[in-house]
């Protein structure tokens, strides 16, 4: 190729354009997704994100073939991920259950989501959207900042009658931070009091403009419990999604995201993926985080074994040698021998990263030897 956008060599390299964007900034060189980069600059961005240098020939940015950065002729198109966000209450686990026909809200102790659902949802015109589900409430924070991680595109999920509350303002906030773009959901809307002019007018005081309003900001007024407003919000994700050019190489060794992971009595650890890019398949020899192992089962949001999950694919991964922690990379590797060698140096330096933040003040050593 002659060049490339920001967006192409985030593709190639499987990493966030916001995230490539967020670096070119404090390089001091502030681009937009579909701005040309030149040599110096995507070599710079290459070596920055981890990955193998490239080799720059003349008037051209060619990434070298290796097994870290994807060519772009194959690359195809991925789902878009979606994190629903908002306030507690506010509907997010309904509009969900709206949105794939299913219910998890009812199964729920208290209502209260504890967890990051991840789903996958076909859209009206036979595309699929992958849903994460945060939890609302305030001691899940942290949880929220990480599912804003692997995000492509955040729903604020704002309750008509209630408004903009801290909540929602603190979603805000992780998504900007994120660089990640908002669909505003104003749900409720069958309510009685609900007020969604109200809804957009509030947006306008953290800078969230909604196109009603001259803006770029998608609103899309909704009732979760009626059902109502949904396929709307499916052609808004489509048209953000669109924009985006979100793509991915399905057909190599595969590389995830863990979304979350639990020690489960029968089947052992068990750790939801999102596939980043290529294809997991059972049998698969995998290092996830500090654990190794090898795929004994996948199993997709509906319950269902599968044998493969491709990008942008949530999975129940059954096999690993222990709970990795959520945010962990799942890699796949050639053979057991390498799996536990970069099993082994990860451990090596998660102890280091331990040793050195331990505290050293003599009140802490004291401490440590009482
Ligand atoms: P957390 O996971 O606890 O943060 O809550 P949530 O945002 O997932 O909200 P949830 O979907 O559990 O819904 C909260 C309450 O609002 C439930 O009682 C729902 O039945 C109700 N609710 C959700 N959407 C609507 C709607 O569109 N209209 C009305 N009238 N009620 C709704
Ligand atoms: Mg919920």
């Amino acid at each position: 190729p002659e060049s490339i956008t920001v967006a192409e060599l985030a593709n190639r390299m499987a990493e966030k354009t916001s995230d490539l964007v967020k670096a070119l900034f404090k390089m001091g060189s502030p681009s937009a997704s579909t701005d040309l980069l030149d040599q110096d600059t995507a070599e710079l961005l290459v070596t920055e994100f981890g990955h193998e240098i490239i080799r720059v020939s003349e008037g051209d940015v060619d990434i070298r073939h290796d097994e870290d950065i994807d060519d772009a002729e194959h690359l195809k198109p991925r789902a878009p991920v979606v994190t629903i966000m908002g306030h507690v209450d506010h509907g997010k686990t309904s509009l969900l259950d709206a949105l794939r026909g299913a219910n998890v809200v009812a199964g729920e102790a208290g209502g209260i989501t504890q967890h990051i659902g991840a789903y996958q949802v076909k859209t009206p015109d036979g595309s699929q959207v992958t849903f994460l589900d945060t939890p609302g409430h305030e001691a899940f924070t942290e949880m929220r900042q990480r599912g804003a991680n692997v995000t492509d595109i955040v729903i604020l999920v704002v309750a008509a009658d209630d408004g903009l509350k801290p909540q929602s303002i603190e979603a805000i906030a992780h998504a900007k931070a994120a660089g990640v773009p908002i669909i505003v959901a104003i749900n409720k809307v069958d309510k009685e009091g609900a007020n969604p002019q109200r809804v957009r007018e509030r947006l306008l005081e953290h800078e969230l403009v909604v196109e009603e309003m001259g803006g770029d900001v998608q609103n899309v007024e909704v009732s979760a419990l009626k059902k109502t407003g949904l396929d709307k919000l499916l052609d808004a994700i489509a048209v953000q999604a669109e924009i985006m050019e979100l793509k991915a190489n399905p057909d190599r060794a595969a590389e995830g995201t863990v979304i979350e992971a639990k020690l489960d009595k029968g089947r052992g650890p068990v750790a939801t993926i999102l596939v980043r890019r290529g294809t997991l398949k059972v049998g698969d020899i995998f290092v996830c985080g500090a654990e190794s192992g090898r795929v004994r089962a996948l199993i997709d949001d509906q319950g269902k074994q599968i044998k493969s999950a491709g990008p942008s694919m949530p999975v129940e991964v059954l096999g690993l040698g222990g709970v990795p922690m959520a945010g962990d990379t799942l890699t796949v590797v050639e053979n057991e021998a390498r799996a536990r060698e970069v099993a082994t140096y990860r451990q090596e330096q998660a102890t280091r990263k331990r040793t050195v933040q331990a505290p050293v003040s003599l009140e802490g050593m004291f401490e440590a030897l009482a």
